[in-house]
């Protein structure tokens, strides 16, 4: 029980490693908020947990839009209490080469994967304060820190993603707030579905661990970070990705 207590509000928990974190932190006994844009799958996906016997409700929210994100937060407040742990986990890609990608599509990926993880977090923060510590955990890319062709706008935010985790972890550490990141490989989730079967096999090639990720991979990265026995890491990248690239 890593997480007895705690409330932990995890972005894009309707699939993939949103769902296994959600699944994770939950077993390890934390209040599991599962917040996404998805309603119907995020429903499904809590009441599965629930039957299961843990404490988990979903609350439906677009991070691209601040008065949702509040009216999230506020929800999770009344039903939970402060927020000891937010999982800026939802994301999205809208993959082009340069000369192709529109402002549009470039825009509507730094409005989830960038904009949203800014609204989240600055959603968050006051509880934080008032208990005087907490965790935040955003979630990078092997494509923000090394770049990957046809992901001008993906690799663009996750970069940021970066940015913001190292100056929000040399602001909140003394408030006690810890700030990470988890940089993902290539997971098996929905969003590599839609990669071409021959260019998920050229990934596992160049992996020395000679497979893709799993969603719990990524989720246990997630339960590290939030646990006590981080207590003493802040600020850094943790690259779960096999080791593609080192
Ligand atoms: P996924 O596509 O399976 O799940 C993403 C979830 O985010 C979905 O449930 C979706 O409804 C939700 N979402 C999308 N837009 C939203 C919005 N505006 N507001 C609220 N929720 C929204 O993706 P996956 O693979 O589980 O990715 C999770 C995170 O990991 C993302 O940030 C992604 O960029 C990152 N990542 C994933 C990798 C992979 O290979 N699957 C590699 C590197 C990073």
């Amino acid at each position: 029980m890593r997480l007895k207590d705690k409330v932990a509000i995890i972005t894009g928990a309707a699939n993939g490693i949103g769902f296994t974190a959600a699944e994770t932190f939950a077993k390890e006994g934390a209040k599991v908020a599962m917040a996404d844009f998805n309603v119907e799958q995020g429903e499904k996906g809590a009441q599965e947990l629930r039957k299961k016997g843990y404490e988990v409700t979903f609350f439906p929210v677009n991070v691209a839009q601040r008065s949702s994100v509040d009216e999230m937060v506020e929800k999770v407040r009344k039903t939970y209490g402060n927020i000891s742990i937010l999982i800026n986990n939802a994301g999205i890609t809208k993959d082009a080469m340069l000369s192709k990608l529109t402002a549009e599509d470039f825009q509507a990926v730094v409005d989830v994967n960038l904009t949203g993880v800014f609204h989240c977090t600055q959603a968050v923060l006051p509880s934080m304060l008032e208990n005087g510590k907490g965790r935040i955990i955003n979630t990078s890319s092997v494509s923000g820190v090394y770049g990957n062709i046809g992901q001008t706008n993906y690799a663009a935010t996750k970069a940021g993603v970066v940015g913001m985790t190292k100056t929000w972890a040399k602001e909140l550490g003394r408030k006690g707030i810890n700030v990470n990141a988890v940089a993902p490989g290539f997971i098996e989730t929905g969003m590599t579905a839609k990669v071409p079967e021959r260019i998920l096999d050229q990934m596992k090639q160049m992996v020395p661990l000679a497979r893709l990720g799993k969603p719990e991979d990524i989720a246990n990265a997630y339960l590290f970070l939030a646990s006590d026995e981080s207590n003493y890491v802040n600020g850094t990248v943790l690259h779960v990705d096999g080791g593609i690239m080192m």
